[in-house]
């Protein structure tokens, strides 16, 4: 039997509702399956954390998670702490220190859900952002506050090694899936520096692959494809913020930020990967139990996928899809009336494993 260990971070907002389930389902599964076990510690590092010690995780923190097969992340953001203190003090620096360099995105239509785009089409792609330079570089700064020349600088850091590392996983990702096209999301028309020098290095990564199609668009005709015609694309690679930006529109025409998940993947395996789903923490319905856990769910499926149990991963998409498709035990985004446990339990009953 395979023992996993597994850090669970909950977070703030619906974070520790969505990943009770989340763990429910790790749980499960741990039961029906004999070669299978996780053993998780949970950490409550959040907001209340920071407010009760001034800091977003303990000074070792990292050393800590370093110790795990993975790590399972709810959400964090919460209004009584300024976004940038969670956000820079707590996932960020996960992201960034453990070398999560890719930030895997699936938009996919599941079975039982229905594209808000009037023509249905089969969706079914990848995003693919670099998720630990760009446009999200603590680099930059303020001066004159409070003057009428106050000015700010943010600077975008594009590096050859951190270019080249996420095209060559796009490639790779789409080899060993069998897809056959990667789209670049790019803006190198207007941001001449930065963004130029992301297609060339993309371009040289493309030309060892020739066997796998190219295609280039500026992200704002991008933007108006996803909605046009989902359906044509497999695996988009974009840069951090353009990546962020895209991931939110394509899960919106796949049934919203209920369902989407993501990974932060250290591809290398030197670090932990981290996995969470892509909506925040939502304080507007937090407590209420109201939330989707799907998102999370599916997050928890990437991360037994990456931990090299795909068939687990299909397991659970597929015990989703059945709840989808049986439309009686829905959360609200989705046009239900159950509870987050409601539709965690569902799931649940569900799962089998895969013959
Ligand atoms: C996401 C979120 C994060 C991001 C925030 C919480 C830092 O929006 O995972 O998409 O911008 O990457
Ligand atoms: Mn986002």
């Amino acid at each position: 039997m395979k023992v996993y260990k597994i850090a669970v971070l909950p977070g703030d907002g619906i974070g520790p509702e969505v990943t009770r389930e989340a763990v429910k389902v790790l749980h499960k599964l741990s039961e029906i399956d004999s070669r299978f076990y996780v053993e998780m510690k949970e950490f409550n590092w959040n907001s209340e954390y920071y407010l009760n010690y001034g800091k977003m995780m303990p000074e070792d923190g990292l050393e800590q998670l370093k110790e795990f097969d993975a790590i399972l992340f709810g959400a964090i953001g919460d209004p009584r702490v300024l976004d940038s203190v969670s956000i820079w003090e707590l996932i960020l620096p996960i992201r960034k220190h453990f070398q999560q360099y890719v930030n895997l995105r699936p938009i996919k239509l599941l079975r039982g859900l229905e594209s808000p785009l009037k023509q249905e089409v089969p969706i079914d792609f990848v995003i693919i952002r670099e998720n630990s330079e760009g446009e999200y570089s603590n680099s930059g700064g303020t001066m004159f506050q409070g003057e009428t020349r106050e000015m700010a600088v943010q600077n975008t850091i594009m590096t050859r090694q951190g270019v080249r590392q996420i095209a060559e996983y796009a490639y790779e990702y789409a080899r060993e899936n069998g897809l056959s096209k990667i789209t670049n999301a790019t803006k190198s028309n207007v941001v001449i520096y930065t963004m130029t020098f992301w297609d060339q290095v993309v371009e040289e990564v493309a030309k060892e692959h020739k066997d796998i199609a190219y295609e280039k668009y500026y992200i704002d005709a991008l933007a108006t494809y996803f909605i046009q015609r989902p359906e044509s694309f497999e695996v988009v690679l974009a840069s951090n913020l353009f990546g962020d930006i895209l991931s939110d529109l394509g899960s919106a025409i796949v049934g919203g930020l209920g369902i989407a998940p993501s990974g932060n993947i250290n591809p290398e395996g030197t670090f932990p990967s981290m996995f969470e789903a892509v909506h925040g923490s939502a304080p507007d319905i937090a407590g209420r139990g109201i939330s989707n856990p799907m998102a999370q769910i599916w997050s928890a499926a990437l991360m037994l996928a990456h931990l090299g149990r795909k068939d687990l991963h299909d397991s659970i998409l597929q015990a989703i899809e059945e709840v989808l498709m049986e439309r009686k035990v829905l959360t609200p985004d989705i046009g239900g009336s159950a509870t987050t446990v409601e539709v965690g339990d569902a799931i649940i009953s569900k799962l089998k494993l895969m013959e």
